[in-house]
């Protein structure tokens, strides 16, 4: 095991480019599933959890060979396999992304149901009841979802709740399902919209992505493409995030500015200095305390569930109070113990934590329980004062390439030890 050591109390200053984003890799790896043949996918990083989704497809029949940030695929004709085990499915629940290309491809579908994690229950109950609309048989049994069909059948699909994979699910197995799928209430998240101009790419007929219904005509075959992934909107927001924290001046090089809008909007009212500089380049300057806000998390184009934790380092420090409310996990607050046990001011009351601002943070062991969590106590180890250990730096590991060497080269003192 590792951990992060960090002293505290350094702004950072330079340069930090932002990676391929992890959330629209993942599916659009599992799309080639959907088609035989070769593919050229770019602009992915080095994660963990990528190297999972690299596994799973193995055992499906699509070889992999990665060579910095391009990954060539090999999607095998003929290749029977169908089945996403327990031993990948565990250490990443975006594997279900498997279940819709393996059923619309192979007809059949064997994948490990995804437990709960850290942040919440996380059921995939609408990827189910969207594929038995469309046809689909469905036992759920030791531990596995196995799912059959002869060929789907375009359905009309209302999601009782915004779902980004349940989305992203449902789009690959319809675009090779018969006739037309219509989904309402999809996730309009911009990784949606990427994985939507993928499966275009590779001859689906899709319109709607990026708005409340999306419309797919299923189509006989697929053929493989090439396609260079968008940039991490996340990745890109935690960066914003430290530098506000920690102070400094920072460029941002490689942002996808135009999926950022909420993040940009908050962090702009703190009263920190913001310039876009271009469409992908951010210029960020913090130099003096700043004004504690409020934000809720919703679904995109709404405030970012997966930026609450890192917006949450920001406030322990600004000036009065902030309320800070989270709709979309109900367990997705672990980092506050953490950052209270550094001398944040902060109480739960129900969905939402009230963060009276503080003047200063002490160094302290933390424990990091989920990716974002972690992001989130590295932000306040860098605002505060003393050297801070991280542990169970792991979680991190699963969606920030190189993290603390992006870091450091941005002035930060933080160094990985073997623990
Ligand atoms: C994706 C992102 C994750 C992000 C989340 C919300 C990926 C790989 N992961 O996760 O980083 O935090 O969106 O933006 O893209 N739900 C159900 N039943 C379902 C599906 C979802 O009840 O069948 C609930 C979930 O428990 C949660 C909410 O719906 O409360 C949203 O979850 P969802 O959008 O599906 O999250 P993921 O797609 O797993």
């Amino acid at each position: 095991m590792e951990k992060l050591v960090i002293e505290g109390g350094r702004p950072l200053n330079g340069k930090i480019r932002v990676s391929g984003a992890k959330n629209a890799c993942l599916p659009i790896l599992a799309a080639s599933i959907l088609a035989e043949g070769k593919y050229t996918i770019s602009n992915i990083p080095s994660l963990v959890d990528i190297r999972t989704m690299l596994s799973l497809l193995g055992e499906v029949g699509v070889e992999t060979d990665r060579d910095g940030e391009v990954v060539q695929l090999n999607t095998v004709a003929d290749n029977d396999a169908f089945t996403a085990p327990y031993e990948l499915v565990k250490t990443m629940r975006a594997s279900v992304l498997t279940l819709g290309p393996l059923l619309a491809k192979k007809g059949r579908a064997k994948v490990s149901l995804p437990g709960g994690c850290a942040i919440g229950e996380r059921p995939v109950d609408q990827h189910l009841k969207a594929l038995r609309l469309m046809g689909a048989d469905i036992e759920v049994e030791h531990g596995y979802i196995d799912a059959s069909c002869s060929r789907l059948k375009g359905a009309e699909i209302t999601f009782d709740m915004v779902t980004v994979t349940g989305t992203e699910n449902i789009m690959m197995a319809a675009a090779l399902a018969e006739g037309k799928t219509v989904l309402y209430n999809a996730a309009q998240e911009p990784e949606v919209v990427d994985l939507a101009k993928f499966l275009k790419k590779m001859g689906a007929v899709i319109s709607g992505e990026g708005s409340r219904t999306i419309v797919i005509e299923g189509v006989d075959r697929l053929e493989s493409a090439d396609y260079n992934v968008m940039a991490d909107r996340i990745e890109a927001g935690t960066y914003l995030c430290a530098a506000a924290g920690a102070g400094g001046h920072l460029i941002l090089e490689n942002a996808p500015v135009y999926a950022m809008k909420a993040i940009l909007d908050k962090l702009g009212e703190t009263g920190l200095e913001l310039k876009i500089l271009d469409d992908s380049t951010i210029d960020i300057r913090s130099e003096k305390r700043l004004l504690g806000i409020d934000a809720t998390t919703h679904p995109y184009p709404g405030f970012p569930t997966d930026m609450q934790a890192q917006f949450m380092a920001v406030m322990v420090k600004s000036r009065g109070i902030s309320v800070i409310t989270e709709t979309i996990f109900e367990n997705r607050f672990m980092h506050v113990s953490e950052l209270k046990r550094m001398g944040a001011d902060i109480r739960l009351m129900d969905k939402s934590a009230v963060i009276k601002g503080v003047k200063k943070l002490s160094a302290a062991p933390v424990m990091a329980s989920d990716l974002r969590a972690s992001a989130s106590l590295v932000i306040a180890g860098l605002m505060a004062e003393g050297t801070t250990e991280v542990h169970r730096v792991y979680h991190l590991d699963r969606g920030y390439e190189k993290f603390d060497i992006k870091l450091a080269a941005a002035g930060a003192k933080i160094e990985r030890v073997k623990e």
